[in-house]
């Protein structure tokens, strides 16, 4: 099939790279001129493990191609991917302008008949003002409108889109369901659901999928409040319940909450649909009240080791919202940064992947290339996102150039037993520390 993906970010571009190595002929425009002449080199414009192989292979089989010209690109599409971004008004809406941009480009110049998807993260009801678009624009082409929204983690995405769990396609007619169907034909069974639901279903799912992951997790941060108030251990409190299936054992983790583009912002959008359409969704504000408490409660164990912040070092190890990934948007490392530095601390993190794109967005944050170079001479540090090269950290040598042993665990990440060996104090979250 010709497909079409309208926006390169995060979920186009996986969507772009996917749908070329199940053999479609895919063509990803963009907006940004920049980004598009990077993407014709091969290269991606973020960290994404995986993306950049796909990306040269889709290219060199003649499967997939760029261009920052929409117009050409919708012109003879089967199917086009609205993959634009929904970034948050000042009011946490979701800001539908790209959206809406997208449709009109199709709505113009599409010369054919068109599956419209709609892949970006957007409220119940968005699909309908799409369709009403198309329609007044070119009445006699009958585009058709679906709702197919992505599941896809980042750091896991190629994982993800090429082995989902599940595709879930919302859509009016069976010509819609037929198309996404053949789209989508190599990846369904082998333990992967095609779930087919109507339009404003298949919207409001995805927001309702991400606000209960985020739920679980400020659940979970709760939890560790009232283990350090308890002495109770929640690592131990997760696994209890996980053992039920009825709760699964995932996303239970306590530590410094979640962050990213996605569960901050899908939080918020989704509390105001709801308030919009009259039903006061109070749950989802207390989730999200929880996860800034998180961060909170980092900072007074920073502040608890060290008594005054004022001139004292805190290093702050992983700045990205989670390993993976070197995205820092809504990142709980960063917040707790400007915490931190408000109250007077020097902080200077170090990250795998994100050194660079935490800096542009901290400039008072110290960023260094090496963990031991963050932590030289620091009072404190802090494990913010557990990347898997930190469980190789040699402890003896941190001990030892660090002005004090002292360590804030955000993720539960070490073994309180390897802490206390190694004679460091520790604090964990939710979980008994160790002086
Ligand atoms: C999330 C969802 O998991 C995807 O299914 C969804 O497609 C995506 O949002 C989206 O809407 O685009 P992602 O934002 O990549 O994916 O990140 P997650 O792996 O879900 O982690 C989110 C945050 O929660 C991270 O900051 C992570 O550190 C935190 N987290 C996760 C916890 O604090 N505790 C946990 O137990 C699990």
């Amino acid at each position: 099939m010709r497909v079409t993906v309208i926006g390169t970010g995060h979920v186009g571009l996986i969507t772009c790279v996917s749908l070329a190595e199940l053999g479609h002929v895919v063509v990803g425009t963009d907006s940004d001129e920049e980004k598009i002449g990077q993407l014709d080199k091969g290269l991606s414009p973020f960290y994404e493990p995986g993306v950049e192989e796909l990306l040269v292979s889709g290219m060199r089989a003649g499967k997939l191609s760029f261009t920052s010209d929409s117009t050409a690109a919708v012109a003879e599409a089967d199917v086009v991917f609205i993959c634009v971004g929904t970034p948050p008004r000042a009011s946490g809406e979701a800001s539908l302008v790209a959206v809406e941009q997208a449709a009109a480009v199709v709505g113009r110049h599409a010369s054919r008949r068109t599956v419209v998807v709609e892949k970006s993260t957007v409220p119940a009801g968005t699909a309908q003002r799409v369709k009403q678009m198309l329609v007044r624009l070119k009445p006699d082409l009958a585009h058709e409108v679906v709702s197919n929204p992505e599941f896809l983690r980042e750091g896991k995405a190629i994982e993800d889109s090429l082995n989902p769990d599940r595709i879930l396609v919302g859509a009016e007619s069976p010509s819609a369901f037929a198309v996404m169907r053949e789209l989508y034909a190599p990846l369904i069974g082998n333990g992967c659901r095609l779930i087919e639901t109507d339009i404003a279903t298949a919207e409001l799912a995805k927001h309702a999928c991400n606000a209960f992951l985020a739920l679980k997790i400020s659940y979970a941060n709760a939890l560790a409040r009232l283990c350090e108030r308890s002495g109770a251990d929640v690592v131990a409190v997760a696994e209890v319940m996980g053992a039920d299936d009825r709760i699964g054992k995932q996303f239970l983790a306590a530590g410094l909450g979640y962050g990213g583009y996605c569960f901050p912002k899908d939080l918020v959008a989704f509390e105001r649909l709801a308030s919009g359409l009259g039903y006061k969704f109070r749950l989802l504000k207390e989730v999200a009240r929880i996860n800034d408490e998180a961060v909170e409660a980092t900072a007074e164990k920073v502040r608890d080791a060290l008594w005054n912040l004022e001139n004292k070092k805190v290093t702050l190890l992983g700045l990205s919202f989670k390993p993976g990934t070197d995205d820092v948007r809504f990142s709980p490392a960063l917040a707790l940064a400007r915490r931190l530095m408000s109250q007077g601390a020097v902080v200077v993190g170090y990250d795998p992947e994100a050194g660079a794109e935490a800096k542009a967005e901290l400039p008072g944050l110290e960023v260094a290339s090496d963990p031991y170079e963050a932590a030289g001479g620091a009072d404190c540090l802090v494990l913010c996102s557990e990347w898997a090269e930190f469980r190789d950290l040699d402890l003896a040598k941190l001990d030892e150039i660090m002005q004090h042993p002292v360590i804030v665990d955000g993720r539960n990440f070490f073994e309180p037993e390897q802490m206390r060996a190694a004679g460091f104090s520790y604090y964990p979250t939710g979980r008994p520390a160790i002086y």
